[in-house]
Formats: structure tokens, sequence, C-alpha cells
């Protein structure tokens, strides 16, 4: 199928939007910027709809799906029996980068929740997504808009380059101004459970739930036969094909073991770059939302380039930290070398 590249430039905006709208009304899917990652979006009402999503990513059956709503009313029709710490957390945090998971309602479709009776709920803070779903009228069911397997793409031209052939259309937008998924957290487990972390911390998330606990997935690789508690994290995720090895030190001790090293490339902080020969800067240390935001460009630089082994700078797993340490220790398949 052609793949339409809606344009969302002043002149073009309205008449892009209304296009990828119809599509979504039709049952077709449209891959739409959100703050965090771009998103594979198909109404969360239509079981063949949804089925295109996994086709066109060749996402696993058993991984459910995050529905997207514009507003509280919204929330009330995909999901049932919220509890209060929802509506405290979705006041704080909405629109924004949390996903919560809450008891499912009748209309979302199987496929969604990969037969599960919860659902994951977001509301994006995205101008664009919420105008869309607003528009087509419906809850919008969305993963990140890679192929499975791959980073998660943060610009439109990473979608292209993923999706071109196999979805209706791209919403062209600018690139995601979070650049890691959202934070995941169940309150359909007591106590309250993050199952994958984001932007909003959990040091933030702390304050609304106290009794708050990590899924064990969150930093360590699932056992044979483990059950997760989101499918999700059972898969390779964020995987480039240059072999990633993730490096905690300090930026002297990582320079040196880094360039001892030949045939490989540093993924690192702007604070090491002085001192490193072959190197890609990811960000900050003093700010590490930088990390967040171009991870996954750099990941994807790493196959674009052609590299075979990349060491990895590691962040903290304090704040923003811990969600950047968490899709590196799994695109590096739990490889960790501590200096
Ligand atoms: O920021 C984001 O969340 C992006 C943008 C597009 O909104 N979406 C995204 O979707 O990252 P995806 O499909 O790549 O990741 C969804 C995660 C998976 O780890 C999945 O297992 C988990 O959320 N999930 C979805 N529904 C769930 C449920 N009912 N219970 C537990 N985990 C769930
Ligand atoms: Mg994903």
């Amino acid at each position: 199928m052609e793949t339409l590249e809606l344009l969302l430039d002043k002149s073009n905006k309205e008449n892009s939007i209304n296009k990828a709208a119809e599509i979504l009304k039709n049952g077709g899917v449209v891959a739409m910027p959100t703050e965090t990652v771009y998103g594979l979006a198909a109404s969360a009402y239509d079981n063949d709809a949804i089925t295109k999503i996994f086709t066109a990513k060749g996402r696993p059956q058993d991984n459910p799906l995050i529905v997207h709503v514009c507003n509280m009313q919204m929330l009330g029709e995909v999901a049932e029996n919220i509890p209060p710490e929802a509506f405290g957390l979705a006041e704080k945090f909405w629109p924004g980068p949390l996903t919560l998971v809450l008891k499912k309602g009748p209309k979302i479709c199987n496929n969604v929740s990969a037969g599960l009776n919860t659902v994951a709920v977001r509301m994006p803070n995205n101008d664009i997504a919420l105008e869309l779903i607003n528009k087509s009228g419906l809850p919008l069911a969305a993963p990140s808009a890679n192929l499975s397997g791959r980073p998660s793409p943060t610009k439109a031209e990473h979608v292209i380059a993923d999706l071109n052939g196999k979805i209706n259309a791209v919403l062209m937008s600018d690139s995601s101004a979070v650049g890691v998924e959202s934070t995941v957290v169940s309150l359909c487990t007591n106590p309250p459970r993050l199952l994958r972390p984001g932007a909003v911390t959990k040091e933030q998330l702390e304050e609304f739930l106290p009794d708050l606990v990590v899924d064990n997935a969150v930093l360590n690789e699932l056992k044979e036969g483990e059950k997760a508690a989101s499918p999700g994290m059972k898969y390779k995720h964020y995987a480039p094909k240059t072999e990633v090895t993730l490096v905690e030190g300090s930026s002297q001790d990582f320079a040196k073991f880094v360039n001892s090293k030949t045939d490989c490339v540093a993924v690192c902080f702007l604070e090491d770059a002085g001192i490193l020969t072959e190197k890609i800067v990811y960000g900050s240390t003093r700010n590490e939302a930088t990390l967040a935001k171009n991870l996954f460009e750099c990941l994807r630089q790493l196959d674009n380039k052609g590299y075979k082994k990349a060491y990895v700078h590691a962040p903290t797993k304090n704040g923003i930290g811990l969600a950047v340490y968490n899709r590196l220790i799994r695109a590096a398949a739990f490889k960790v070398v501590k200096l």
C-alpha cells in the first residue's frame, strides 16, 4: 500500500489531521507524533484495525497496546472501577508521559488487551495527537511506530524507515520531546507496581503511591518461564544490530576502557567526549533528559554507520536516568561491565 506523508505546516495542518481522522474511522492505521515517541494508531474499538497494527510491526500477539484518550470522559469509556489514585495521578501528570493500567471496559477489543482483563491508558501531551483523538472521536490504541525489536521512533523519518508501505499514513511532525516511552504503572495490583520507567519518575510517583514497588523486570532479565507483569518487558527490545555493552564507571575509567578496544565506538556523555576517539555523544549528565531525548536516534545511528560493537556509558538509575538505563540494558541484552 502507499503510505501517505501528511504534512503539518500551517497551510496543511487541518487537512492532514482531518484526513488522518477519516482513515482511523474507516479502520486504517496512522502513525502519529506524541511527546514520548511516535505511535502507530488505530481505533481501540475495532479488532480488525488493531490486527493491522500487529501485522505492520511484526509484533507478538500477546503484547497488549496502550490506549490514548484526549479527555477524562473518554477515560471513563475505556476503563472501569477506576480507583481514586488514578484521578489524582491524571490530574497531576496528564496530559503527559504516564500510562495507567486499569480494569478494562467492555468496549475495548480483545486484541488491544491481548486477552488480559486490564487496559493501559494515557493522555499524550502533544497537540496533534490530542486533536487527532478528538476529531476521530475514538480512543486510539498505539504502540510505538517501529518494527518490533527496532529502537522506538523519535522522528517521522524513523517511522518511514521502518513502516513505509505497511501503514496508511504518517503525520510528519517534529522530533519527540521526551524521547523514551511513557512510564507504565499498574493500579490493578496491590501494592501498585512500576512496570516500565519513563519521564514521570519513580520519585514523583511515590508522592502519590507511597507503597509503589518496582517490577523485577525493570532492571533484571526474566528467568526462563518467569511470567512478565508487563508482557512487553519479556522481549529483547530496542535492539540495534550493533553489539551493545553497557559500561558503568567514571569518565576517566570509561575512556580508558573504550580507548583500549579496537573496532568499536563509544556512546558517551558530553562530559566524556574530549578524551575519546571514536564516539557518538548522546547527551549530558548535567541534564539526563537530554540522554533520553537522543537515545533511540543514537541506537539507530549505530546500525546506519555499521558499527560492529558499541560501549555505552551508563546513566544513573535515578529520575529519568532509570528509564534510559532500562532501555539500554535491553539494547545490551543485559551485558553490563562495572569498572
Ligand atoms: O510512550 C508510549 O507509551 C508510547 C507512545 C506511542 O504512547 N507507546 C508505547 O507502546 O510505548 P508500546 O506498545 O511500545 O509499549 C506498551 C507497553 C508494553 O510494555 C506492554 O506490555 C505494556 O505497555 N502494556 C500494555 N497494556 C498492558 C496491560 N494491560 N498490562 C500490563 N502492561 C501493559
Ligand atoms: Mg514499543
